[in-house]
């Protein structure tokens, strides 16, 4: 393990201090990991999207492109469950500051007593196993004062029926944020996750057979009505908690939660 004497460096906490520095965001064409990208290249970060789906990665990065001045982002498509893929990704990359992973599903799912080895096996190398195989993956290729920044979901706290193995799945990344915090702080790395509600998103819409056209709205905000705050969250509102713990040097080994009260 690499350690450094010299402190984590001090650095702007505002989103603005994010300029000029390298984000890689896994699972970064749609929803959430797009909206952060977006942002990234407002601020005129370098920014390298991946998915799997190519021609949705092409039309993700013409629109992040298009929200940065310098418009210096790039797409390496790939499915983060293969080792060989993720490491294309930040052999692409060249030196990397930040790196979010939002990709990944929540596979598994059934009543306990039909769970298979397979299926929890599955559901244990999409989720958890790819955020272990892309940290290990980018520390290399990391500068002192970077950020891994992970995602889990309110489920976590609040499971249902059926959700044992992704709960039990997604619940493995909130500890291991606390272990790779501590693993990775001698080489001044942070990591974070945000556990998020209901975020608008392709994959919240599909969940409540919501599209994306206006009929697709009107049943997203009727549904979220229920929410503490009388909808659901955006996919800006999302990426911008993404932003702050990229960017504030002081913030490791935290799980911040995004949902605008749904917990509660
Ligand atoms: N939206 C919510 O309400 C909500 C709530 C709680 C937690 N979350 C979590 O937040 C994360 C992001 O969700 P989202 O709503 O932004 O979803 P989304 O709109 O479906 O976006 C997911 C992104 O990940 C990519 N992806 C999925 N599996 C991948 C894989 N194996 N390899 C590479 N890329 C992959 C997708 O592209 P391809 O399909 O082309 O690969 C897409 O770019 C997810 O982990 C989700 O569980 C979301």
């Amino acid at each position: 393990m690499t350690t450094t004497e010299a402190p984590i460096p001090v650095r702007s906490p505002l989103p603005q201090g994010l300029a000029g520095q390298t984000a890689v965001i896994l699972g970064g064409s749609s929803g959430i990991g797009l909206a952060a990208g977006a942002m990234l290249a407002s601020l005129g970060a370098r920014v390298v999207l991946n998915g799997r789906d190519e021609a949705r990665l092409d039309a993700a990065v013409e629109r992040a492109r298009a929200a940065g001045p310098d418009g210096d982002v790039r797409g390496v498509a790939g499915d983060v469950a293969d080792d060989d893929a993720i490491e294309e990704v930040f052999k692409r990359a060249g030196t990397v500051d930040h790196v979010l992973v939002t990709a990944g599903g929540l596979g598994g799912a059934g009543p306990i007593t039909e769970v298979t080895r397979d299926a929890a096996r599955g559901a244990f190398e999409a989720r958890l196993w790819s955020v272990l195989s892309t940290v290990r993956t980018a520390v290399p290729a990391m500068a002192a004062g970077g950020s891994f920044t992970l995602t889990s979901g309110g489920l976590v706290t609040r499971p249902r029926p059926g959700l044992a193995v992704p709960v039990g799945v997604v619940g493995g990344i909130e500890t291991l944020t606390k272990a790779l915090a501590v693993e990775l702080a001698p080489r001044r790395l942070r990591v974070n996750t945000v556990r998020y509600g209901m975020v608008d998103t392709p994959l919240a819409r599909g969940g409540i057979g919501a599209g994306a056209d206006e009929a697709g709205d009107r049943a997203f905000a009727e549904a979220g009505l229920q929410a503490p705050l009388g909808r659901w969250g955006t996919a800006d509102e999302a990426a911008s908690a993404v932003l702050f713990l990229m960017a504030n040097p002081y913030m490791t080994g935290e799980i911040l939660t995004m949902d605008g009260g749904q917990t509660l």
